[in-house]
C-alpha cells in the first residue's frame, strides 16, 4: 500500500518534527513526510528536513494582511505536494476556521498536557500550579476550537518532587517523541 502522504507544520525546534522524519526514514513505516512548511525562516526544523532530504518552504504569515490569505498559501502548497494529512509539530499561529474545516479529520497536533487539562500555553507550569501527580502529552484531531479535537493517542509520565517547569518538559518531550509517531503509524494503518 502506498505510504500516507504527510505535510508537517512547524515554527521553531522541531523536534517532534525529527521523530517523524526519524519513524518515516523506515521505508516499511505506512507514512511518508512529503512537505515540511515553517512560518518562521530561522527554525530549526527546517534544517532537519532538509537534512532528511525532505522538501521544505518557508511562508512568512507577515507577508499576507491577514490569517485567511495565509492559511490559503499553506493550503495551496499542501495540495500542490499531494499531502492527504497535516501533522502540527509545534506550529505557533492559530489557524483560521475555514483552513481547520477543510482539513477536518485529516489534521493532527500534538500537545504537552493531558487533554482536556491545560489546553493554550505554559502547560507545564499550569500542571505544577494545579499540584498534579501525573502529566503528559496528547495527539488530536484538530478541530475548531484551540487544544480542543477528539485524543488519538496519550503518553503519560509521573510529576516528581522537586521538578521545574523544565525538568517536567523533557520528560514530557521524551514521551511526546514516541507518542506522535505511534499515533502517526497507527492513522496511516487504519486509512
Ligand atoms: C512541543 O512541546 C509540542 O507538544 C508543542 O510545541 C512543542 C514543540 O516542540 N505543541 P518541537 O518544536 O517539536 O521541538
Amino acid at each position: 500500500m502506498a505510504r500516507l502522504k504527510v505535510g508537517v507544520l512547524i515554527s521553531g525546534r522541531g523536534s517532534n518534527l525529527q521523530a517523524l522524519l526519524d519513524a518515516c526514514a523506515d521505508p516499511a513505516f505506512p507514512a511518508g513526510i512529503a512537505l515540511v512548511i515553517s512560518n518562521v525562516a530561522t527554525a530549526q526544523g527546517l534544517e532537519r528536513a532538509a537534512k532528511a532530504g525532505v522538501p521544505t518552504l518557508v511562508i512568512n504569515h507577515k507577508d499576507f494582511p491577514d490569517r485567511e490569505s495565509f492559511d490559503s498559501k499553506m493550503d495551496e502548497a499542501l495540495r500542490e505536494a499531494g499531502v492527504e494529512l497535516v501533522c502540527l509539530a509545534g506550529f505557533m499561529r492559530l489557524l483560521s476556521t475555514r483552513f481547520v474545516e477543510s482539513w477536518r479529520g485529516r489534521m493532527i497536533n500534538i500537545h504537552p498536557s493531558l487533554l482536556p487539562a491545560f489546553k493554550g500555553l505554559r502547560t507545564h507550569a499550569q500542571a505544577l500550579a494545579a499540584g498534579v501527580a501525573e502529566h503528559g502529552c496528547t495527539v488530536h484531531w484538530v478541530t475548531p476550537t484551540l487544544d480542543d479535537g477528539p485524543a488519538i493517542l496519550q503518553g503519560k509520565v509521573p510529576v516528581l518532587a522537586g521538578d521545574t517547569e523544565e525538568t517536567l518538559a523533557a520528560r514530557v518531550l521524551e514521551v511526546e517523541h514516541r507518542v506522535y509517531p505511534e499515533a502517526l503509524r497507527m492513522i496511516a494503518l487504519r486509512r
